[in-house]
């Protein structure tokens, strides 16, 4: 089950970040562009919010079931801190990436209250990049220090 969640959430980081990018490149087109907030426009942000929701969802049935996670447990919260790669998994990745999703969240729902385009764009285009930079940084690149498969196969 480990597995599985864990190459299932590992890939689907590509469709968020995809997904993010192509909202915010068309909330600062629309914004700077003076555009019509389209149809088009809402289901790219509902898409990116639902995206970002599944990567919470598995990450939260991953917190009980990683390796690194019962290993923090056991050693505690002093020895847990002072081990770089597992405080990382137990306390960095899903704290801030919790915080990315709720960016996420205020992003697209501050967009879908504004009532001119403009605000809407502009709303979009400033929360997801927030969301966006919190979350590439939150991700084990192979240059970071706690280092993952950029595509993880089985
Ligand atoms: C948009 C948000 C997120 C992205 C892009 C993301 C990305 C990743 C990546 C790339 C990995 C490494 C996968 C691998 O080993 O191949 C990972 C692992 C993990 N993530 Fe996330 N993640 C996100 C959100 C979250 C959240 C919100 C949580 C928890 C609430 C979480 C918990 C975990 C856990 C527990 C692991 C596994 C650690 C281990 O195997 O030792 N992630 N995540």
């Amino acid at each position: 089950m480990y597995k599985v969640l864990l190459w299932v959430h590992s890939n689907i980081r590509w469709f968020v970040l995809a997904l993010l990018v192509l909202a915010i490149v068309r909330g600062f087109q629309g914004w700077f562009g003076n555009k019509e907030w389209s149809d088009t426009d809402k289901k790219v942000n509902l898409f990116t919010m639902i995206f970002v929701d599944i990567q919470l969802l598995l990450g939260l049935i991953l917190l009980g079931v990683a390796p690194t996670i019962r290993l923090a447990l056991n050693m505690g919260m002093k020895g847990t801190m002072k081990n770089g790669q597992i405080r990382f998994w137990a306390v960095e990745h899903w704290v801030m990436m919790l915080i990315a999703v709720v960016l996420v969240h205020v992003g697209y729902a501050m967009a879908k209250r504004a009532e001119a385009s403009v605000d809407k764009f502009k709303k979009s285009a400033i929360f997801f990049t927030i969301a966006l930079l919190i979350i590439f940084a939150s991700i084990p690149w192979p240059f970071m220090r706690v280092v993952r498969p950029l595509f993880r196969l089985f």
